[in-house]
């Protein structure tokens, strides 16, 4: 879908003390991945507990065009029957990502190695990211790209006819560059190689091994260097998706700002790819315990216990942490501003290509609450006021980006006055039940006029 029609304002007001279990939905990076290797296995993937938010939809309704069977079968259970790596059909019409730079991102990257080709688009917010960074890889492998100025959707990919393995480096630290390019390495012959400076999320290279492909990863003084071997045989996998860490995020945050709050947040991932805020939060002071440890669907998991202080500190976050939580940094810039002192956040020049540029978006929303913010291009200071003490009784623009419209609907929980966002609706793509989870913890977060 590209974009939402009306938008949905929304309010949160101070809180009483939250309290009781946050289930968390699916992780929304690993939903993507099981869609779409499904569709490049031959025979049945099933998944369970994929994340059903709007930008996971697009994908597996591009999976279709593409022409796998995608089905629901039950609540987060589908079934994919999938065409074969190289089997993809010539979508008969343009594939409409909506919000999701990671869902046109991975596709793309899916489909650059098939004598197929297709056009892409998605709402104003995609519109605006540059696809450059895939494009180009993709080039390597004998793709062609045509869209508009910049790089911008909406954009014509011309799949190679002959494609030739590839050998690259990331120049950013992007799961979804390394992602495509190991997508766009399964149909062409031989060796293709990624090289990452700093590592970044690994679910790609996980599911690649799950679904049979022949990938190993070697540290190497360039970095992370993964080695894919093309036209692998895949096999049919059953997936349970795990929660999303990056949604836990929200409630975590929320608990920890608000005074008298116990939450308990079962399977939050503990994959050292993403753990980064919970990390950040126990040296800023955070009570979290982390509790029974075990895998689910792949992934290392605890049951995070999380407890109001009131005490927390700022920190200094330094920039190679940064790969592990660049999804977290506007709800921590929300728990900094309700913490004692200073956090600086560095190596953040990423934020600024997300669905909103995410420093520019926090600072203005944070600086109409009264709260002090220093931004660079690459980096973001949060002037903490301690709990309790932040003015709040703004409306912060959440610029179609459902991290930053969720980001100041927890703020609004500590804030002296209420704290609104002129539009909730994109929580849709991430977190469909952001509001009931959140009311039933105790959050007064409501939609305005209702
Ligand atoms: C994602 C990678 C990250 C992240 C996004 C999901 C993924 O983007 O911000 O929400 O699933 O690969 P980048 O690769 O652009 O850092």
């Amino acid at each position: 879908m590209s974009g939402h029609d009306t938008p949905i304002p929304m309010t949160a007001r101070r809180s009483g003390p939250l309290s009781g279990v946050a289930e968390i939905p699916g992780d929304k990076s690993i939903s993507h991945r099981a869609l779409i290797l499904g569709a490049l296995t031959v025979g049945e993937t099933r998944i369970t507990g994929l994340l059903e938010g709007e930008d996971v939809l697009d994908t597996a309704k591009a999976m279709r065009a593409f022409g796998a069977e995608v089905e629901r079968t039950g609540d987060g259970a589908w079934s994919v029957h999938g065409v074969g790596t190289g089997g993809f059909a010539e979508p008969a019409d343009i594939i409409d990502c909506g919000n999701s730079g990671t869902g046109v991102r991975l596709i793309m990257g899916a489909m650059a190695t098939s004598p197929i080709t297709a056009t892409f688009t998605g709402d104003a917010s995609l519109r605006k990211r540059p696809m450059g960074r895939i494009t180009d890889p993709l080039a390597l492998f004998g793709a062609r790209a045509y869209g508009r100025s910049g790089g911008r959707l909406p954009m014509t990919v011309v799949g190679a006819a002959a494609p030739v393995p590839v050998r690259y480096a990331t120049p950013v630290p992007s799961a979804q560059v390394k992602s495509a390019v190991l997508l766009a390495g399964l149909n062409a012959p031989g060796q293709t190689v990624v090289i990452e400076r700093e590592a970044t999320r690994d679910h790609s290279e996980r599911m690649l091994r799950g679904f049979g492909a022949e990938l190993t990863v070697e540290d190497s003084p360039e970095g992370r260097v993964i080695t894919l071997t093309g036209r692998p045989e895949l096999t049919p996998q059953t997936v349970a998706v795990p929660r999303d860490p990056s949604s836990a995020a929200f409630p975590v945050c929320a608990a920890l700002i608000t005074e008298g709050s116990e939450i308990t947040v079962p399977g939050v991932s503990q994959n050292p790819t993403r753990n980064g805020l919970y990390t950040t939060l126990v040296e800023m002071g955070a009570d979290i315990g982390f509790e029974n440890p075990r895998e689910e669907g792949g992934e290392p998991v605890a049951d995070l216990r999380v407890r109001f202080t009131g005490t927390l500190k700022g920190v200094e976050v330094p920039p190679e942490r940064a790969a592990s939580m660049i999804d977290e940094y506007p709800v921590l810039s929300v728990v900094a501003a309700c913490a004692e002192g200073t956090t600086v956040m560095r190596g953040v020049k990423e934020l600024r290509v997300k669905e909103s540029d995410r420093i520019d978006a926090m600072a203005r929303g944070l600086e109409a609450c009264g709260v002090t913010v220093e931004e660079t291009e690459d980096s973001m200071t949060v002037h903490g006021m301690g709990a309790g003490n932040v003015p709040g009784g703004a409306t912060c623009a959440s610029h179609l980006d459902h991290r930053i419209a969720m980001s100041f609907l927890v703020l609004g929980l500590a804030a002296q006055k209420p704290v609104s966002v002129d539009d909730g609706a994109p929580i849709a793509t991430s977190f469909p039940v952001f509001e009931p989870l959140m009311a039933a913890l105790g959050a007064p977060i409501a939609r305005v006029n209702q």
